[in-house]
């Protein structure tokens, strides 16, 4: 027997083919702005709603999940799910679906990106090029870091982490880690590494695990990178430590909060790299990451477990 149409709130356009199989199935109530639904317009809508396909932009808290009685299921197309109240959740009985694997490689790939980026200085680089300041080929101009042979380290043994790990391997870094299962202490890795490249998932353990103590432990030539969440670094330490040299750069994909605001203080700092959280943004793995999102929610709606529960 066909499961009955429900309603399915989702809270952004999304231009890929897995939404017409849910549409097939369910009513799809898109959110229309090109922004995000704030807090008053995600209760509105999501009130009465069956199924919710969220983003990591979209807080989903346990007052909301009180005031939609109606709700059964939830997709989140991302592998995190820090933005939704996971216990809140399994308490109503309402499962959560995520989008684990599918955007592994392409996080490693911008966390490497990020990481050579920052190593052979491309952004400035790039700025005296487009500004006409470059006059010559200089000998002692513009000199980076080498990856071979330096020290990688990376913090959260999860599978992009693991990804990260095997790519820094490949550049014949000498790779170390720090979890919380395994792996050298953090205290340790943070003296050890020439880069060190975070991979935790956000937790209150992990908000701000890289404080102002943490990046005095650091190299004074050392380089951070951060694909994972903003929170998990505390950023007013991370400006003092570029601005008063503590380490030699930063590279972020994520930022707390997103955006952050043109006049934030963070952006003042030097060798930092902010871009705009684009780990999982490549045309392949978006759309599967939909699929995924699209096959937990097809799931739950009729009853059965979703493939990919968070
Ligand atoms: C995730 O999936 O958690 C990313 O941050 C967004 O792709």
């Amino acid at each position: 027997m066909m499961p009955a149409m429900g309603r399915i709130f989702v809270t952004r356009a999304l231009p890929f083919d897995a939404l017409g199989r849910l549409a097939a199935e369910h009513e799809l109530d898109v959110w229309e702005g090109d922004l995000p639904p704030g807090p008053a317009s995600l209760r509105e809508r999501l009130a009465g709603a069956d199924g919710l396909l969220s983003l990591v932009t979209d807080p989903v808290d346990a007052d909301l999940l009180a005031a939609c009685p109606d709700l059964k299921a939830i997709a989140n197309m991302a592998v995190g799910t820090d933005n939704i109240d996971l216990e809140a959740a399994a308490e109503r009985g309402i499962p959560v679906g995520n989008t684990p694997d599918v955007l592994t490689d392409a996080t490693a790939d911008l966390a490497f990106a990020l990481l050579l980026a920052l190593a052979r200085r491309i952004p400035e680089g790039a700025a005296q090029v487009r500004e006409g300041r470059w006059r010559t080929w200089e000998p002692a101009a513009d000199l980076g870091a080498d990856l071979s042979g330096a020290t990688l380290g990376i913090v959260g043994r999860g599978r992009i982490g693991e990804a990260v790990a095997r790519r820094g391997e490949g550049f014949g870094m000498e790779v170390v880690h720090s979890s919380r299962s395994s792996g050298v202490p953090l205290e340790e890795l943070l003296e050890r590494s020439d880069f060190v490249s975070l991979h935790t998932p956000f937790t209150p353990e992990t908000r701000h695990l890289i404080g102002a103590a943490e990046l005095a432990r650091m190299k004074g030539t050392a380089l951070l990178i951060n694909t994972s969440r903003g929170g998990v670094v505390d950023q007013d330490a991370l400006r003092q430590a570029l601005i008063d040299g503590e380490i030699a750069g930063a590279a972020l994909d994520v930022t707390d909060p997103e955006p952050l605001p043109a006049d934030h203080p963070l952006l003042e700092a030097p060798n930092l790299l902010v871009v705009p959280h684009v780990g999982s943004a490549t045309v392949r793995t978006r759309a599967r990451m939909a699929e995924m999102a699209v096959e937990n929610l097809l799931a739950a709606l009729a009853d059965r477990p979703m493939p990919y529960p968070a």
